[in-house]
């Protein structure tokens, strides 16, 4: 774990690395016999941790801003969309289409506000330090309620959102953490998950959602270009990749799975799954038992009714987002939300681990070389916007929006079109360096620990997959950046620089 109050973060804690080879020897599962040869290698480099936190204090936030090309009426709609974004939502809703107050919580839900998940380094981020969910789970301030926390929920741990496979005896969904049933809403009868029945569980932590406005916008075209491109090279590495497909046929790109195309429908199913809100996209209550859906449907509906008030008056000076449905408040935001900046451009060579730029500048060199590149592809540029502040964008978010096999060791064995249960998107990289847990589950809060984690074949563990899927399609990569121990570099190895080099972004 990084420790937050540790301003060297894992620096001085030198560790070694394993590298673990196993002989499957046809006689040995019958005989239960497994050969294991364990290698120490040297040097493995340290995670210096959270940027802006662990080291340069002053390396903090350059996201959480708004694109500083909005346009008049972009602006203008701004401040509501913020607003939106951070509203927690109470149960009741006074009456319907007042939702501007922000209700319609549950019957099931996983928070009350979009701003406790997605807050790390800034609003709009990842899951912070401290679970929000321990400050909500039994009241959201209004109502109380009767549930208890699962334990794998811990409070200096990621939010975790469980769902349990088909394969464990699940439907793959979300399963909400809690529900309504309280003292508030003593009619309502259900109960939580028995998480503790449920040994085959599977999590995902909050994706952030800096500079997502600008990959809505990228093209088709150039995610199969990427697709097939440097196909001779991938091929000898192992490396594929699959497009996860929208109804249209055009590239879905969101989520762990690639699982939502735009901003927009992701919004409406993270209002609807995340805190139980029913919306224009998802209309009906995920659970709908007697007693428990206390509001009209949608909870959360274009505002045709609504007009901005000033002491109880509706006042005749109309903003751009007047109509807007919250969904589409919290979608604006996202959209405006700038694109992610590297401390080494900020802070020069203090923004880079270690205090050498050069350290970054070739840990970018090597991260291109060894093939990491292959599928954190370095950049998109967006094409013509009608949003003008959008367009012909050069986009370095480190990913190529594609769908890999990642090895039993980190499937979760859940489907979602195209994305089987050992695939995952390529995750942005961009804001890496403010991370503080990593990976669809957030396993771990060590970057080095999450590199190793892509090979199984290179026994990295804790493996959740059931049943058999092909090898990680990075595990050559994987061992090109092991051998990177031995390769010196500008700040120590050269894998030192590839860290720093990610840390700063
Ligand atoms: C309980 C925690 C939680 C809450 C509350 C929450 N989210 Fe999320 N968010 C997540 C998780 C987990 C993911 C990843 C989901 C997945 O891929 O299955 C995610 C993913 C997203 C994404 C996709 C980001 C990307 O780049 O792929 C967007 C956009 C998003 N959330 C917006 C919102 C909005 C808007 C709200 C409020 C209406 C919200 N979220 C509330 C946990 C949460
Ligand atoms: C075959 C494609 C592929 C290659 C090659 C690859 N990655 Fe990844 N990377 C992924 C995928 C897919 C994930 C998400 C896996 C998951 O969450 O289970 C990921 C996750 C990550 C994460 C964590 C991101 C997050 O949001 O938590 C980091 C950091 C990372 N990769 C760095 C690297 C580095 C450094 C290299 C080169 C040594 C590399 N990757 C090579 C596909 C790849």
């Amino acid at each position: 774990m990084i420790d937050l109050n540790n301003p060297s973060g894992h620096r001085g804690s030198k560790r070694r690395s394993r590298v673990v080879l196993s002989l499957g020897l046809s006689l040995a599962s019958l005989f239960a016999v497994s050969y294991t040869v364990v290698i120490w290698a040297q040097n493995l480099a340290t995670d210096p941790g959270v940027r802006g936190i662990a080291w340069c204090t002053s390396c903090g936030p350059s996201v959480g801003g708004f694109q500083s090309t909005l346009t008049y009426q972009e602006q203008t709609s701004e401040p509501a969309a913020t607003t939106q974004f951070g509203t927690a939502s109470v149960v009741t809703c006074s009456s319907s289409g007042s939702n501007v107050t922000g209700c319609g919580l549950g019957p099931r839900f996983n928070a009350n506000t979009c701003s406790s998940c997605h807050q790390q380094p800034a609003v709009g981020g990842s899951s912070p330090s401290a679970n929000p969910l321990f400050q909500i789970y039994q009241s959201d301030g209004t109502d109380q309620f009767n549930n208890t926390m699962p334990s794998f929920e811990t409070a200096s741990g990621p939010v975790l959102v469980p769902r349990l496979p088909v394969s464990a005896g699940g439907n793959g969904l979300v399963q909400e953490l809690f529900t309504i049933a309280g003292p508030s809403y003593s009619s309502c009868n259900i109960q939580q998950p028995n998480f503790a029945a449920e040994p085959g569980l599977v999590f995902r932590q909050p994706l952030p959602t800096f500079g997502d406005g600008y990959v809505d916008f990228i093209e088709n075209k150039d995610i199969t270009n990427v697709l097939n491109s440097n196909l001779s090279l991938k091929t000898s590495l192992g490396i594929g990749g699959m497009e996860n497909i929208a109804d249209d046929g055009s590239v879905s790109r969101f989520g762990w799975k690639a699982q939502w195309r735009a901003i927009l429908p992701a919004v409406g199913a993270e209002e609807q799954v995340e805190e139980g809100i029913t919306n224009e996209m998802f209309l009906t209550e995920i659970d709908q038992t007697a007693n428990c859906d206390v509001n009209p449907v949608p909870e959360d509906p274009t505002n045709y009714s609504y007009c901005e008030e000033s002491g109880g008056i509706c006042q005749s000076t109309y903003t751009p987002w007047f109509f807007l449905a919250n969904a589409e408040r919290d979608a604006y935001f996202v959209r405006f939300l700038a694109t992610p900046v590297p401390s080494t451009v900020t802070n020069g060579s203090t923004g880079c681990p270690g205090g050498n730029i050069n350290s970054c500048s070739n840990g970018q060199l090597e991260f291109n070389s060894i093939g990491c590149a292959l599928c954190h592809n370095p950049s998109y540029i967006t094409p013509a916007g009608s949003i003008p502040s959008q367009g012909h964008t050069r986009l370095n978010l480190y990913s190529d929006l594609l769908l890999h096999h990642m090895g039993s060791c980190l499937a979760d064995n859940i489907t979602q079109g195209n994305a089987q249960g050992d695939m995952f998107r390529t995750p942005p990289l961009w804001n890496i360096g403010q991370r503080i847990w990593f990976l669809h589950d957030g396993r771990t809060s060590d970057i080095v620990q999450a590199i190793e984690a892509h090979a199984d074949s290179l026994g990295n563990g804790p493996c959740t997959g059931v049943g058999s899927y092909p090898a990680s399609e990075a595990d050559a990569v994987i061992s090109s950046f092991n051998n990177l121990e031995n390769v010196t570099g500008v700040d120590g190895t050269a894998q030192q620089d590839l860290i720093n080099f990610l840390r700063s972004l």
